[in-house]
């Protein structure tokens, strides 16, 4: 049988009551059922789930209107609820004690408990912080944080108020930051003095010093103490997070929030070169953050949850504060790497606080199985249920070492399909009932209606083993809604390509079992560890450089990474281009304009690239190429010079 035939089933253990608690969705028949109700009632379907799983101030009354055929997707209208009162207030009436984050620190021996009621305390006092320094409900703060604990708290504190948040991932440059900043036009930011990854000391607050020097819009910096590093604080500027803090009510009224208020921004690159601000709503976000870490997790009570992202990546928003949160769990936050001090980390991590749903990237799993089993040997996992993983389709090598080393064989995975704009997963099998395939990400969630396109006439290809473009034929309530101050490219890019449909930008397969396998990107659109990179936007950082004339960038294939950089550069006329440092340099220049994951892994100085006369760039040659496939280029009579072909061939075998 071929791989891909071979469905691995549930294990056992997962449904014995004696091992296990019972999972929420039991068998196959169980989730097609729920899955027909979900896509042919969904009013009566979230309706009941939204009562179940949220807390509102004011009950909702309309569960659904609009859609995508304009673009106006609501969910439960009327409603009022408060997403930090439901993340952090509800549990900390209940159950004060328990702990909401388990925060393992850079160092191993510095890991620290934060109760529910610890958490609502802070995040009050914050939340009073930004409102005596002029946060009102609608402005946007944006956050620039390591991963700690305070991190966490600055989302809930805007929330508490009805501020957006805009997380920027820390690891983007300070002209990456101030882009985003500038185009969110945030009134306040928030950091630290320093970060630690590895060992290593990252200047946050430095980065952002250099960002701010053009965003007149920001007018407070509040910064956190992570090391106690000095750092110049400008007058007037820049407030130091305790100070703040400390003069604040440890309660303060959470903000009403309307179903439809935004909750947050998170900014993510598209096929063009300019990043978009996605825009999430209060209710229907939360809903779907909450409902896949119970459903696609199988969450209960009791359980410690996981997740390895940063929660400057949308994985971080839903699955270490959201999700988690508003079901009231304990969720860990890593601030390390896999391999620090050693690659036994993650499984230190596990056996420390018992950990019984881990989600990762396939990423992380391939490096880690490289570096040998030894590693993953010897600890205690057998707190384990189930393992996650996201970002990009998992090759079946990673995925056996995952369900064999890690999970032993007694824990689900569940391969989970998703994007910034969807909020939540979208398609993913169910620990308790879905057989997995590796490399699948197998079904559909609750309440999506995935159809598989063909990518020229927008026909649907119905029934089973097709191939074309992955879409979702209704709104779901967490997909989100704008993208920030640009309404028309959020139709652009997701509702016109196929009207009617979401479009994902993805290609995908339905199985002859109906199992959807995830192809990758259609677009322009490179995964680097499962971070999402534009071409457009490392060309148009390539091309700033004073001696680049024309840029082309492609994703290549690689082990560990999923994908990497390849840049061809054609420099202007008289530039050297023999000059090793001058690689470095562009690859600097990345760098800088982006941030440090964006690196082109390698450079190709070359004096023309394959065009059609029309001066279209063929980036599907330059593919093939890098492909080692030079033998299927397909037509190459169009280019304006076909004899580019050639020299190209030759530059990359000999790089
Ligand atoms: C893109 C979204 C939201 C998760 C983190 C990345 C790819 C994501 C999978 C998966 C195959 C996946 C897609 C998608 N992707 N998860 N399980 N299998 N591909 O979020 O930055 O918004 O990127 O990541 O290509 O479109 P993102």
């Amino acid at each position: 049988m071929a791989e891909e035939d071979i469905k691995y089933p549930v294990p056992a253990r997962l449904l014995d009551p004696a091992q296990c608690p019972e999972p929420y969705v039991k068998s196959y028949e169980q989730y097609k059922e729920m899955h027909r109700q979900s896509i042919q009632n969904p009013d009566e379907f979230f309706g009941k789930m939204a009562t179940e799983l949220l807390s509102w101030s004011k009950p909702f009354h309309t569960v659904r209107h609009g859609g995508l055929d304009h673009g106006d997707t609501a969910w439960f209208l009327d409603g009022q609820l408060n997403a930090s009162y439901n993340c952090v207030d509800r549990h900390a009436f209940a159950n004060p004690d328990k702990i909401a984050i388990i925060y393992e620190a850079d160092e191993p021996n510095q890991s620290e408990n934060i109760t529910y009621s610890e958490l609502l305390r802070k995040v009050c006092q914050l939340a009073g912080a930004l409102r005596a320094r002029g946060i009102k409900k609608g402005d946007t703060v944006a956050i620039y944080m390591p991963m700690i604990p305070e991190a966490v708290v600055s989302f809930l504190a805007c929330a508490r108020i009805g501020a957006l948040h805009s997380v920027v991932f820390a690891g983007f440059s300070a002209e990456a930051l101030r882009d985003r900043v500038q185009d969110a036009q945030c009134r306040l930011v928030i950091t630290s003095d320093q970060g630690k990854r590895g060992g290593k000391s990252i200047e946050t607050k430095k980065i952002v010093d250099e960002a701010l020097k053009t965003c007149p819009s920001v007018e407070t910096v509040i910064v956190c103490q992570r090391t106690g590093a000095e750092v110049p604080m400008k007058e007037g500027r820049d407030f130091w997070w305790g100070e703040e803090c400390s003069k604040r009510m440890t309660y303060l009224t959470p903000e009403p929030m309307h179903s439809e208020d935004p909750l947050f921004l998170l900014y993510t690159s598209g096929s063009t070169g300019q990043p978009k601000g996605v825009m999430h709503t209060t209710a229907g976000y939360l809903l779907g953050a909450a409902a896949t870490v119970k459903y696609v997790f199988d969450y209960h009570p009791g359980d410690i949850f996981a997740c390895m992202a940063d929660v400057g990546w949308i994985t971080g928003h839903s699955y270490i504060v959201y999700g988690p949160l508003t079901l009231g769990a304990t969720t860990v936050l890593f601030e390390s790497i896999p391999t620090y001090p050693t690659p036994a980390r993650y499984w230190e991590l596990i056996a420390k606080h018992k950990v019984t749903q881990f989600y990762t990237a396939p990423t992380a799993i391939r490096a880690l199985r490289r570096l040998g089993d030894q590693w993953v040997e010897g600890h205690d996992l057998s707190s384990l249920r189930v393992l996650g993983t996201v970002g990009e389709p998992i090759n079946p090598e990673a995925w056996h070492w995952y369900n064999d080393k890690v999970g032993k064989g007694r824990c689900a995975i569940v391969d989970t399909y998703w994007q910034t704009e969807t909020g939540s997963h979208i398609v993913t099998p169910l620990p308790g009932a879905i057989a997995t395939k590796p490399g699948a990400a197998t079904v559909p969630f609750f309440g999506i209606d995935i159809a598989i396109l063909d990518p020229v006439t927008g026909k649907e290809l119905e029934g089973n083993d097709v191939t074309g473009v992955l879409a979702v034929k209704k709104a779901w309530p967490s997909v989100a809604r704008t993208v920030y101050g640009n309404h028309h490219r959020y139709l652009e890019t997701y509702l016109k390509p196929y009207p009617g449909y979401y479009f994902t930008g993805d290609g995908a397969t339905r199985d002859k079992d109906g199992y959807i396998w995830i192809r990758g990107r259609v677009d322009d659109v490179i995964n680097v560890s499962g971070h999402r990179l534009s071409t457009a936007e490392i060309e148009s950082a390539l091309i700033m450089h004073q001696a680049v004339a024309e840029t082309a960038v492609i994703g290549a294939a690689d082990d560990v990474t999923g994908q990497c950089i390849h840049a061809f550069v054609c420099l202007k006329p008289g530039v050297s281009n023999h000059s090793t440092d001058l690689s470095r340099e562009l690859v600097l220049q990345v760098r800088k304009v982006i941030g440090p994951f964006a690196a082109p892994k390698k450079i190709y100085l070359v004096e023309d690239l394959p065009k059609t006369r029309s001066g279209k760039l063929m980036r599907r040659i330059l593919r093939k190429i890098i492909a080692g496939e030079e033998d299927s280029l397909g037509d190459i009579s169009t280019l304006a010079d076909p004899s580019v072909v050639e020299v190209l061939i030759n530059k990359v075998a000999n790089a």
